[in-house]
């Protein structure tokens, strides 16, 4: 299977009337006609398979519309989206409607929508009611994805009888369950108090372990981007700026508003030795199985122990993989520098 899942190639929505037109002027003119909005301009994204991507930007910068494009919900006024390989647009009606059942664990959205009139155990198994799992196979899953996310032995309570912690674990439960690879998660954790929030977070992280299905996720806030994407999106006014990993996104933002996003992240937790390295000089060459250097780390040490290290030792750290190959060092400077980059009187706040 591709390690693709999702794959947008120049992908633009325009919404208002005659927005194939609206485009055309837009590419000219630089402007929108009257009543054409910009959804997202000239898109090109891979989303990989059991992985969690995120589209993070401010309210208005596109991440909805592009979660609406990549299941069809929307159709691109311009681009190619491919579905595992298929292309959205060669679809009919029919054909895309069993795709989104096949393929797509449904849309996510804040609060997760539980029915008031239904158990537990039946908010879970709805979802594969519509996707036409048979019942006895529905009660079973049902009750594993209870267990998995610690409400076994509720599955005949109501969405009224359950704190509002448990929920949104329900919600998650039910979201996880549902037949099809890609889920789509439109904020879901936006309304929550900060403190449930963060429990639903680790909820997800530790859920997404076991499934690896692949998440394409909506946020506005850059902690949450960080702590859940293995893969980021940041938008603004429809266009991506700049997508990797979060370590790349803070070690090197592709411009000054990818900078201004992440100038309050606590860089000590989120870098690793790897990223602030220098590579091994001619002497050290990686050949030499034996590097000089007696203090070692290895490249995934975050910067927060490779800190406390130097702190109590000031020589020259060698990086090793595995096994056992220098791949470079860090010097009190290196260290120095990497943190240096970030502002002044930064809190210390992303907890891991
Ligand atoms: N149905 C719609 N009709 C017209 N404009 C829309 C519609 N949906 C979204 N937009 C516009 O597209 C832009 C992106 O919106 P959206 O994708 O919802 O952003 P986000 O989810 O990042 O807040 C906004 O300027 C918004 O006003
Ligand atoms: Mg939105």
């Amino acid at each position: 299977m591709s390690q693709t899942a999702l794959e947008l190639k120049n992908v633009c929505k325009l919404y208002g009337p005659h927005a194939a037109r609206s485009l055309e002027r837009y590419r000219a003119t630089g402007r929108l006609g009257p009543g054409s909005s910009m959804g997202v301009w000239e898109v090109s994204l891979t989303i990989p398979r059991g992985k969690t991507s995120v589209l993070m930007g401010l309210s208005g910068s596109g991440k909805s519309t592009l979660l609406r494009l990549l299941n069809g919900l929307h159709q691109p006024t311009a681009g190619s989206i491919r579905v595992g390989g298929t292309e959205l647009s060669t679809l009919k009606r029919q054909q895309l409607v069993r795709l989104r059942r096949k393929t797509f664990s449904g849309m996510v959205f804040q609060g997760f929508a539980l029915l008031p009139h239904r158990t537990a155990l039946g908010n879970v198994a709805f979802g594969l009611e519509l996707q036409r799992v048979k019942k006895r196979e529905r009660l079973a899953r049902a009750h594993t994805a209870l267990e998995l996310v610690g409400l076994g032995g509720h599955e005949h309570r109501y969405p009224r009888d359950l704190s509002g912690g448990m929920q949104q674990r329900l919600g998650l439960a039910r979201a996880l369950t549902l037949e099809g690879d890609i889920l789509l998660m439109d904020e879901p954790f936006s309304a929550l108090d900060p403190i449930t929030r963060r429990e639903l977070q680790a909820e997800l992280l530790r859920l997404q372990e076991r499934v690896q299905k692949t998440i394409v996720l909506v946020t506005h806030d850059m902690e949450e981007a960080l702590k859940l994407g293995d893969q980021i999106a940041l938008l603004k006014e429809g266009r991506v700026q700049q997508v990797g990993t979060p370590e790349e996104i803070v070690s090197r933002p592709a411009n000054a508003y990818v900078a201004a996003f992440v100038a309050g992240v606590d860089r000590a937790a989120l870098l690793t030795a790897s990223s602030i390295m220098a590579a091994p000089t001619l002497a050290e060459h990686p050949a030499r199985q034996h590097p000089a250097h007696e203090h070692w780390v290895s490249p995934e040490t975050s910067l927060a122990d490779v800190l406390r290290i130097t702190s109590q030792n000031t020589a020259t750290l060698s990086v090793l993989s595995a096994e056992g190959q220098l791949l470079g060092t860090i010097t009190p400077q290196n260290v120095l520098a990497a943190l240096a980059a970030n502002p002044p009187n930064t809190q210390l706040k992303r907890s891991l």
